[in-house]
């Protein structure tokens, strides 16, 4: 078993203030943390959103499901990220889960660049966020709720809009990107 794995009970007490958890015990080494949510594969999407009359996107695997009865999903965002404020405002995201085709644009949107639509093939619905061509599919997201936690907001979307394709998902694993191989 690997070193990381020693503390598989959480029991390594993390240093630093605001380390415990709500019933006192401490909380888990960041490190192990990350090194669990690692071995987390996960589609990669690019959330999107549009504050007057500009795109802004980011890339993110803090996406899920939360329930289909209403369809209802949540993300995650940094609040330091340039999109976080524009999403806020706006309280409308699109959730563009790429193509394994499209690992230039999971980069893109993770970095820093200026202007990263520029060049871009997309478009955008009626009151919606930027959709780009060839994703595997799109979701539309109105924001219902928002909590902050630590360094973070989640959002809360209703979905009222989205479409699939037939490209294969890209994965993101161990701090690398993948496709699916289907072992059944
Ligand atoms: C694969 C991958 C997944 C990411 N997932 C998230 C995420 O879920 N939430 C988030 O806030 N940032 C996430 N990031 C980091 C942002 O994409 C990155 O910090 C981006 O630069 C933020 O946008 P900004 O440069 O416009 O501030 C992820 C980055 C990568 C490469």
């Amino acid at each position: 078993m690997r070193a990381q794995n020693q503390n598989i009970a959480g029991t390594r007490p993390a240093a630093g203030a605001g380390s415990l958890a709500q019933n006192g015990q401490p909380r888990v080494d960041p490190d192990i943390f990350r090194a669990v949510m690692r071995q987390l594969a996960g589609g990669v999407t690019v959330i999107t959103t549009v504050d007057e009359g500009k795109p802004h996107g980011f890339t993110a695997t803090a996406f899920c499901s939360v329930c289909a009865e209403p369809p209802t999903v949540l993300i995650v965002v940094n609040r330091t990220a340039r999109t976080h404020p524009h999403i806020d405002a706006r309280r409308h995201f699109a959730v563009n889960l790429l193509a394994d085709s499209q690992t230039d644009l999971a980069n893109r949107f993770a970095g820093k660049m200026e202007n990263q639509f520029d060049g871009m093939s997309y478009t955008i619905p009626e009151d919606g966020a930027p959709v780009f061509d060839g994703v595997a599919a799109q979701l539309q997201c109105i924001v219902s709720s928002r909590l902050d936690v630590g360094t973070h907001t989640i959002f809360i979307g209703d979905v009222v809009g989205g479409g699939t394709s037939e490209s294969g998902p890209l994965v993101y694993h161990s701090a690398r990107f993948g496709r699916i191989e289907q072992i059944d």
